[in-house]
């Protein structure tokens, strides 16, 4: 089985940015963007962070902001954090050097074994298992394992499984051979089984039961949450504010929002949480978030305000359409933001016609 999914790989693999470059930094970035985030979504953001920070030191060096502002977008901005705190660690503690091994990995903040697993394969060669939502399906399929793939111990089974594969010379390559199986064929739905390596060694396959595999509790659902979302705006300018200790989305920019209560007027609520003096607002159109665990639904109030915001806040600040971009704003606030911004510039040209 081993033999014929690198032979497999060889032949089928994509040429992905990160599989141009070697080295545990390079892998490191790629892997904590592809954690959560699909392969798409990531090779726009690859390069692009590589260049902005070329190396681990780079990285140290950089301000907190600017490394959000690069994720912006990607979201589960935990992983632009962690990847920032590892890069001191290693740089001031370490004098640059990386770990070496898989404790040291497991050490650093937000790593887990996947991406411990993931650096010691492909950046050192080593054979350690880097099980992501991917390789758990393939394997519970090819090994028809029905355990629900939700709970440590289906992991645990299916590292056991992927570490028997590995030896210290395939280790990188097995471990995205895995991957790439996942994404390319045996895919969620409808897995292409006529085009796979192990289709006359898959359990599942042989069983009939594909289809059925794997076999994942559902989650909750999304929680709802019902949002005011204060667009405070001048002639050229966005009031934000500073999500500082925010446990959803801190130490990010965004609009002001407040939850609704019944019988309470949005500028009340926006009063009440920051202290905010709005002046008469008007609707202003709604929008929908949804994250892993909450879904915001948003009505959006277009409001001035007489508050002098003082210049340089860390609380406040009045940005520029034109500066959105290069700040750490995540997408639930952009997409409003840059609805704004469309309307706005449209308008302009229809002036500028005129
Ligand atoms: N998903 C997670 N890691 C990956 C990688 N290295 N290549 C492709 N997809 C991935």
């Amino acid at each position: 089985m081993r033999d014929k999914l690198l032979g497999w790989y060889e032949i089928y693999k994509r040429d992905l940015p990160w599989r141009r470059r070697g080295g545990a930094y390079a892998v490191l970035v790629s892997e904590m963007m592809l954690q959560q985030t699909g392969v798409e979504t990531v090779i726009r953001y690859y390069e692009p962070f590589l260049r902005c920070f070329p190396d681990v030191y780079a990285l140290a060096a950089a301000d907190e902001q600017a490394v959000l502002a690069c994720w912006k977008g990607l979201g589960y901005y935990s992983r632009a954090r962690s990847l920032h705190r590892i890069a001191k660690i290693v740089t001031e503690e370490y004098g640059g050097e990386f770990p070496q091994t898989a404790q040291g990995w497991l050490a650093m903040p937000g790593v887990g074994p996947y991406i411990a697993g993931a650096v010691m394969s492909i950046a050192y060669g080593k054979p350690y298992p880097a099980v992501d939502g991917n390789v758990l399906r393939v394997v519970s399929r090819a090994f028809a394992l029905r355990e629900d793939i939700t709970r440590p111990s289906a992991r645990r089974e299916a590292e056991a499984r992927v570490r028997a594969m590995m030896t210290d010379k395939n280790a990188g390559d097995l471990t995205q051979a895995l991957m790439e199986l996942g994404a390319l064929v045996c895919r969620p739905s409808s897995p292409g089984c006529t085009d796979c390596p192990w289709n006359e060694d898959c359990k599942a396959r042989k069983l009939g039961i594909e289809n059925e595999l794997p076999v994942r509790k559902p989650r909750g659902r999304a929680r709802t949450v019902a949002l005011w979302a204060a667009l405070v705006e001048t002639e050229d300018k966005v009031l934000l504010c500073y999500r500082g200790g925010e446990r959803l989305l801190g130490r990010l920019w965004g609009l002001p929002v407040a939850e609704k209560r019944e019988g309470a007027a949005p500028e009340t609520l926006f009063f009440e949480k920051y202290g905010l003096k709005l002046n008469a607002g008007e609707m202003a159109g709604t929008a929908l978030h949804v994250f892993t665990h909450q879904r915001w639904e948003m009505d959006i109030v277009r409001y001035t305000t007489d508050e002098q915001i003082k210049p340089g806040s860390s609380e406040w600040q009045w940005t520029h359409w034109e500066s959105i971009d290069e700040k750490p704003i995540p997408t639930a606030f952009m997409r409003i933001l840059d609805g704004e911004r469309k309307k706005r510039s449209g308008a302009c040209e229809y002036n500028g016609f005129r």
